[in-house]
């Protein structure tokens, strides 16, 4: 009898979040833990959150975990949003031997992509679908008839115009920093909708993020004739992806 169950972290700027999570329904089956990111977000100090949350939660297991950088083969490539020391870490082999359990490293977008893929939004769509994570940053998570195209990154895509990548125009973080009513931000999100638009002709664009929560608050602001919805899963989408990725590739490897 294979384990269902997989222990989903959520490395973020601000929090790290950690739960037990079902894969074969992606709910929650522990409580939701979550330590605040620590500063500096270097390594070792956030491998030592990591040795808490598992101790805490008593896990023994296999560990999925959402990264907020360009991850190849379990490998931070970049560090928009987190310590730049990251870069050529391996996170999965650092998180690996700080639990003593085996990790599994996936952006962390690419992860909440693949929960609502699983069991949100994303559901038996085929064609393009984007899910776009709106928080410290952006993070894109990008499908193709249900099969991930990892690291798109399109939060670092240039805005014309503006000189300025999208992150720093349209993610939640530049909403608070230039303290934008809903309405202004969501002119700027549009342009950045647009934009995408163009580029990868979407079927459908899924928004996650903190910032999901308040759809209805901006919905009517946008222009962009792809359909709009806000993930099913809220702020649990890139634990629950996470695990999910990590029971996939278990599986890939026992095959
Ligand atoms: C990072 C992405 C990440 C996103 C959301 C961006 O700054 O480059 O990898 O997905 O933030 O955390």
């Amino acid at each position: 009898m294979q384990e269902q169950q997989i222990l989903g972290v959520d490395v973020g700027a601000s929090g790290i979040k950690g739960a037990i999570i079902d894969i074969n329904t992606g709910e929650l089956v522990s409580e939701r833990l979550r330590f605040p990111t620590p500063d500096p977000s270097t390594p070792g100090e956030v491998a030592k959150v990591f040795a808490a949350l598992t101790g805490q939660l008593n896990w023994t297991g296999a560990i999925g975990c959402g990264f907020p950088s360009i991850v190849k083969n379990g490998v931070a490539c970049t560090a928009a949003n987190i310590d730049k020391s990251w870069v050529g870490t391996d996170a999965a082999a650092l998180f690996s031997q700080v639990t003593g359990d085996e990790a599994f490293v996936i952006n962390d977008a690419d992860a909440a992509g693949l929960a609502e893929m699983r069991f949100g939004e994303g559901k038996g769509k085929m064609g393009t679908v984007l899910m776009i994570t709106i928080g410290s940053g952006l993070g894109t998570g990008l499908f193709v008839d249900g099969k991930i195209v990892p690291n798109s990154e399109f939060g670092h895509i240039y805005l014309k115009g503006h000189h300025k990548v999208a992150e720093l125009y349209a993610s939640n973080n530049a909403k608070e920093r230039e303290e934008l009513s809903w309405e202004a931000w969501a002119v700027r999100f549009n342009e950045y909708l647009l934009h995408l638009d163009r580029l990868i002709s979407p079927d459908l664009f899924i928004l996650g993020g903190g910032t999901s929560k308040y759809f209805d608050s901006y919905k009517q602001y946008f222009t962009v004739s792809v359909p709009i919805v806000p993930a099913r899963l809220l702020n649990s989408a890139g634990m629950v992806g996470a695990a999910v990725y990590a029971w996939e590739k278990l599986n890939a490897l026992q095959a």
